[in-house]
């Protein structure tokens, strides 16, 4: 009997607990699922390509039908190349809805074969996305609980080391409060 095989293509950068929760949905509906990484020369990612394939490869080695590949060109070729049937994506939000169905609209017209399959993550990751995730960490806040521990300490490496200071050290409107109590209480 032919294998179902769906890739799962995206940028992961970095991966985040929405993704994560999206390969455990679709590796219990697919017999094989790719997770397969862009390789995108027109963007300057946070994370080097290998550095994304070596964080899902840790993230996914306990899936016995996951395994985790990177591609370039088109993403139904990619797909037609590894015996793939579907695509897929995850749908968070109305507002994912029209590029998503752009772009299953325009993998369909190239390769009418391919199924675009829609998997909606936990609520809880509804607002979730990498950009986000590289903002808030670039700019110092903390993304526990939305990526895997792995990723936290991924992302802590590729820091500003003014934001890593100033995990340890209070926030400017916090000293300048403590010196305002100070000098009321000297008052
Ligand atoms: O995680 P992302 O950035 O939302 O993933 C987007 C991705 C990689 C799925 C999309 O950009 C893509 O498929 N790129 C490969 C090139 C391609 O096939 N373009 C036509 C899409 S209709």
């Amino acid at each position: 009997m032919n294998k179902n095989i769906a890739i799962y293509p995206g940028s992961f950068d970095p991966p985040t607990n929405g993704h994560l929760d999206l390969i455990e949905r679709g590796s219990k509906i697919f017999d094989e699922l790719v997770v397969a990484i862009l390789r995108n020369p027109d963007k300057d990612p946070l994370f080097s390509v290998s550095e994304r394939a070596a964080m899902l490869e840790a993230l996914t080695g306990h899936y016995s039908n996951v395994r985790v590949d990177t591609f370039d060109g088109l993403t139904v070729d990619y797909a037609v190349r590894v015996g793939a049937s579907s695509v897929l994506r995850g749908i968070r939000a109305l507002s994912d809805y029209e590029y998503e169905l752009q772009m299953a609209l325009m993998n369909r017209k190239l390769r009418p074969e391919l199924e675009t399959v829609f998997m909606m993550p936990a609520e809880k990751y509804s607002y979730l996305s990498s950009r986000l995730v590289r903002e808030v960490a670039q700019l110092g806040g903390s993304v526990k609980g939305l990526v895997p521990e792995l990723v936290e300490q991924n992302l802590r490496g590729k820091l500003d080391p003014a934001y890593k200071l100033a995990e340890f050290a209070p926030a400017r409107e916090e000293r300048s409060e403590t010196r305002k109590s100070r000098a009321r209480k000297k008052a």
